[in-house]
């Protein structure tokens, strides 16, 4: 059999095959169709310090190979997080990351402190690429100080790793990813939806309320694939990097690992195939199997070479 597991930041998973935030909740409704803990694995969707009630609908729309969504960090706040989710899947045998957004630096950190004794929860994943909020989120993710600032407090305050989840709608994403590196971040996860709108030609309006939203979905796999192999060509193995966007098979997956990434997230393929996780992870399973490859890390970055 060959070894699927990986270590990364000093915590072992037992397979790369994650959930990607805001597509799985909080693993509870897929946990009635499957058991959870088969993933490597499951990023919940963002928590903030105070409840959210998200933007008005309509908030999806799809589009040509995926969808936009303008859901604006919908979450009930840390401390119900805390009380009335965490006591559900504290027992489900697998890791869990909590997806952590915030409007200032000092919301940011209050999140990452509150959930600093809950044992389940692994690591952080730091949301400075939201596209759908007005403040907060993607102007961290955009402005290379705040950025580097944001990084460094949270990484001198925490005991867990951080990881920081980028921005596709960047020119040039390496410059912000080692700017997170520099500033201590364990891990880079990327990358967060690409800003698009649709219009409703007949009422000659944007389809979301709120106009813009995030593009997701297999239209993203390519232009995730493009971003990992340039953060990989420029960090090299400095730090983990975690791929998502428009992954739905296990080929899809496959791309994004030869293009350097530790471990994989699947999000929006979640809405058309709940099993696509399990499907994608049997998948990798098989062609190192096929391959006679007997550790997952032998795949990472193969197309470098
Ligand atoms: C409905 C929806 C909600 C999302 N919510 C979050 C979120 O709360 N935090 C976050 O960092 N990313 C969020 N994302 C982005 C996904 O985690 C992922 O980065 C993106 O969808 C690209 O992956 P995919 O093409 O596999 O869906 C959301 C995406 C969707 C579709």
């Amino acid at each position: 059999m060959p070894d699927l597991s990986v270590e990364l930041f000093g915590i072992r998973f037992k397979n790369p095959v994650w959930t990607a935030s805001g597509t799985f909740g909080y693993g509870l409704e897929a946990q009635e169709l499957y058991d959870i803990s088969q993933l490597g694995a499951v990023v919940t969707k963002g928590i903030s310090l105070k409840p959210r009630q998200g933007n008005e609908p309509p908030r999806i729309v799809e589009t040509p190979c995926g969808m936009l969504n303008s859901i604006g960090l919908q979450n009930p706040g840390v401390e119900k997080f805390l009380t009335d989710i965490y006591p559900k899947i504290e027992n489900v045998d697998t890791n869990f990351i909590v997806n952590v957004f915030g409007e200032t630096e000092e919301e940011y950190l209050e999140v990452c402190l509150a959930l600093e004794s809950a044992g389940k929860i692994v690591a952080y994943e730091l949301n400075v690429s939201c596209p759908n909020v007005k403040r907060g989120g993607m102007l961290f993710g955009h402005d290379p100080s705040l950025l580097g600032s944001l990084v460094s407090r949270i990484k001198g305050k925490v005991r867990k790793p951080v990881l920081v989840k980028l921005s596709p709608n960047v020119t040039d994403i390496t410059e912000f990813a080692r700017i997170c590196v520099d500033n201590g971040a364990d891990g880079l996860v990327l990358i967060n939806t690409l800003l698009g709108m649709r219009i409703d030609v007949r009422r000659g309006k944007p389809f979301l309320a709120r106009g813009m939203g995030g593009l997701s979905g297999p239209a993203l796999l390519p232009v995730a694939v493009r971003m990992i192999w340039q953060v990989y060509e420029k960090l090299g193995d400095r730090v983990p990097l975690i791929g998502v966007g428009g992954i739905s098979t296990w080929e899809d997956a496959l791309e994004h690992i030869f293009a350097g990434a530790c471990a994989v997230q699947v999000g929006t393929a979640n809405f058309f195939d709940p099993f696509a996780p399990l499907k994608i992870l049997k998948g990798l399973r098989s062609y190192m199997e096929e391959k006679g490859t007997e550790r997952f890390s032998e795949l990472v970055g193969r197309a470098h070479s």
